[in-house]
């Protein structure tokens, strides 16, 4: 299997947001098609652990596969659920809670995980949720997420794992490297697809894709 490390896709979202949200944490639909088109076949099962506003899982349906994943955020939850052909292979709930559910092995797995500068204290994997502050918790439980991923996929099974560095100001968020150590605890590192946007949105001009495989027995 081989992955490209430079590509140039369109940055667009197919489906509106809904109005209690907006586009700004999805990701364009074209990853997703990028991906699935080149290492997935029809009826392979897709898995997403952070789901958000469901363009894994729409795109995946669309083109004929069969979408699982977790969200954690009930109205974002009800608004992909409602819309979704396999709404009952999706779970409102922490992925960290993966395994307590009977999931069958997935084909592949894509996501955006919530992204958090290093620093703020407001951990979004607990909503913000003051005993779990700062960010070498997010990282730890990031790993302890893909380690629970890892399980749940198929054996040589592929990760992706989108992910940006963050700039605010003076501070740097070396993000892309961050969740790379965290999911290598579990999963082998094999590439890195950096994408340009064929359309620059301001100062959002390429972002990353991470590879992985999933060598667990
Ligand atoms: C960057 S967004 C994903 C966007 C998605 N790829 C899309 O295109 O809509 C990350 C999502 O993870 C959800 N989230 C945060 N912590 C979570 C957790 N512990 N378990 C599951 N979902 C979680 C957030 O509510 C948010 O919707």
């Amino acid at each position: 299997m081989t992955f490209a490390p430079f590509i140039t896709l369109p940055f667009a979202h197919e489906r509106a947001a809904p109005p209690f949200s907006s586009d700004a944490d999805k990701y364009p639909d074209s990853v997703v098609r990028y991906f699935l088109d080149r290492y997935t076949k029809k009826g392979d099962r897709v898995f997403d652990p952070f789901m958000g506003l469901g363009t894994t899982a729409f795109v995946a349906e669309d083109m004929g596969r069969i979408p699982y994943g977790f969200e954690h955020d009930r109205e974002r939850f009800e608004w992909v659920a409602g819309q979704l052909e396999h709404w009952t292979h999706i779970h409102n709930d922490d992925a960290a809670n993966m395994r307590k559910y009977a999931l069958p092995k997935m084909d592949f797995a894509i996501t955006s995980p919530p992204y958090m500068p290093k620093h703020h204290k407001w951990n979004p994997l607990y909503g913000g949720d003051p005993a779990k502050a700062g960010y070498d918790k997010y990282l730890s439980r990031m790993a302890y997420i893909f380690k629970a991923l890892a399980q749940t996929m198929k054996r040589n099974s592929f990760v992706v794992v989108h992910a940006d560095n963050l700039y605010h100001g003076p501070h740097y968020t070396p993000l892309v490297r961050d969740l790379g150590l965290a999911a290598e605890k579990s999963m082998a590192l094999k590439a890195e697809t950096t994408i340009k946007w064929e359309n620059p949105q301001a100062d959002y001009t390429h972002t990353h894709c991470l590879i992985f495989k999933n060598t667990q027995k």
